[in-house]
């Protein structure tokens, strides 16, 4: 969604806007804020880009218009949030808007004219890493861009997409020498009230910290900025542009104050616990383990995320074909792949990863609980799964049909909610798209079609899942061999079975 943006210097902007040169383009980019950190802006405009800026390419969104295509995925193509980041001039918090449609990081007044730490530590945004932190990537909310269309279920997709371009920023930060650390358990009203979200209908889900390792100590001259052209924009820097979000309107409210139950951003904060998370629980042990189906751990896997960055794309459809064994192994690659962040629990949290297989070359049809230590895939029973049973579960998404596998991510949600209350269900849907997002990653390196997938009946999942008793798929991804001819078309009937019985309404 385009935010947007006002100016005092229209006529100027236009003037601008006509020249050719780059410089003419963007005149102030050759003037930073006095103070702010050249290499640390030129890193972090690639990790921006890499990590939910724009790729090639556009995608169908609402009303069947097309949009820019993106990095991470997204119900509805909406993008339901914006991204604020935070920098230091030396002296105080310098905040901008990334403006991804537009690709400009555009001045934001509304920031808190304090230190960058103070910032850090007013929010609660634990230590993670050692470093200090040299940025904060704040995630924010905009519930009614996905409920509009999505009902109540919209607002876990806003979980769910942000979950997604966090873990995607973190890990185009490594791919960039820089660490990242993830933050759900920070003081949400206090950041919101910082940065001049109050009455905005926004809110702080996610914060991603940057740092710097000493050997990639930033006093070093500043890298040159990553070149465009690689498949993904990389975002101009815009010290005099000063950006403006765009005002909720009437329903916007209502359906803002309507999620005061239900959102963080009205609670306490949960106790910090910054530390490594694995997003992926292990299934109990089988029984017999020698009917186990143990995979061949892909060799040397190429770590070069800002090449797959570009690849990533859902796929539309699928062909009437298998997927292969191995194929399916280096999907499931590094699922249990650590982040840095607030919420490392002791007891081990997470998603199960439920593997539906119905035409994988080499695997007898069925359901299998993935054994991410083991590499192996436990069987859970089941028989031959059949088209049918693909299109029940996923509200009949027909360009669905010939999935060759469906993967559910699942949880005993109601046992996790009833003992953790609202951060159970905003970090139990991070872990969901941290597994997603690294799924999709790895599908773009092994050319294998997948499509993250909102619409499914959870009901219709439990059982074609044999999931163990009180588990619920929180989050579903198709696979197979995507189909390049499908287009997608808006599904509207989708829309309507999350609950919408007409417009505006929650
Ligand atoms: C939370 C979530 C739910 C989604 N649900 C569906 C779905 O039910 N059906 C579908 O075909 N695609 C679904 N998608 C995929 C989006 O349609 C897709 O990401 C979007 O059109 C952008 O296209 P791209 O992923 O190729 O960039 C979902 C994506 C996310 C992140």
């Amino acid at each position: 969604m385009r935010t947007q943006l006002r100016s005092d210097t229209s006529l100027l902007e236009f003037w601008e806007a006509t020249r050719l040169s780059d410089d003419a383009r963007y005149p102030d980019q050759a003037e930073p804020t006095a103070g702010t950190d050249e290499a640390i802006r030129a890193a972090l405009a690639g990790v921006l880009g890499h990590g939910c800026g724009q790729r090639v390419g556009t995608v169908l969104a609402k009303g069947g218009t097309f949009v820019q295509a993106r990095t991470t995925p997204s119900a509805g193509a909406l993008y339901p949030f914006e991204v604020l980041v935070g920098l230091s001039d030396g002296e105080r918090c310098v905040s901008y808007l990334y403006e991804v449609d537009s690709g400009q990081l555009n001045s934001f007044s509304s920031a808190p004219p304090v230190p960058l730490a103070e910032l850090v530590a007013q929010a609660g945004l634990a230590d993670v890493e050692p470093a200090p932190v040299r940025a904060v990537i704040t995630l924010v909310a905009r519930p009614w861009t996905s409920m509009a269309k999505y009902g109540r279920r919209g607002y876990l997709y806003t979980y769910l997409d942000i979950g997604h371009a966090a873990t995607n920023l973190a890990l185009a930060a490594r791919a960039a020498g820089l660490e990242a650390a993830i933050h759900l358990r920070f003081r949400r009203q206090w950041l919101a009230h910082a940065l001049g979200l109050a009455g905005t209908c926004r809110e702080p889900q996610a914060v991603v910290t940057i740092t710097a390792p000493e050997e990639t100590s930033t006093d070093r001259p500043a890298a040159d900025p990553p070149a465009d052209g690689d498949g993904v924009v990389t975002p101009v820097w815009r010290d005099r542009r000063q950006a403006r979000l765009e005002p909720p309107g009437d329903p916007e409210r209502r359906n803002f104050e309507a999620l005061r139950d239900i959102s963080l951003a009205y609670a306490p904060a949960a106790v910090a616990r910054p530390g490594r998370i694995v997003s992926v629980t292990e299934p109990p042990p089988p029984a017999d383990v020698s009917a186990d189906v143990v995979l061949r751990r892909p060799g040397s896997v190429p770590g070069d995320h800002a090449a797959l960055a570009v690849l990533r794309q859902s796929a539309k459809g699928f062909l009437p074909a298998a997927v292969s064994l191995d194929q399916l192994a280096g999907l499931l690659e590094g699922l249990d792949g650590q982040l840095a962040a607030d919420f490392a629990e002791s007891a081990p949290a997470g998603v199960g990863v439920r593997v539906v297989a119905r035409a994988v070359t080499g695997l007898t049809p069925g359901a299998y609980a993935w054994s991410a230590r083991r590499y192996a895939l436990q069987p859970a029973g089941g028989g031959p799964v059949e088209e049918e049973d693909v299109l029940a579960t996923c509200q009949r998404q027909d360009g669905l049909r010939h999935a060759g596998a469906l993967v559910l991510l699942h949880t005993p949600l109601r046992s996790l909610l009833r003992e953790q209350g609202r951060a159970g269900l905003a970090e139990v849907h991070f872990h969901a798209a941290h597994v997603a997002q690294r799924m999709c990653v790895n599908a773009a390196r092994e050319r294998v079609g997948i499509t993250c997938v909102g619409g499914f009946d959870e009901a219709h999942a439990a059982r074609l899942g044999r999931l163990p008793r009180g588990g619920e798929a929180i989050y579903l991804l198709a696979v197979g061999v995507a189909d390049p001819a499908a287009r997608k078309v808006d599904r509207d009937p989708v829309a309507y079975s999350h609950g919408r019985k007409a417009a505006g309404l929650i």
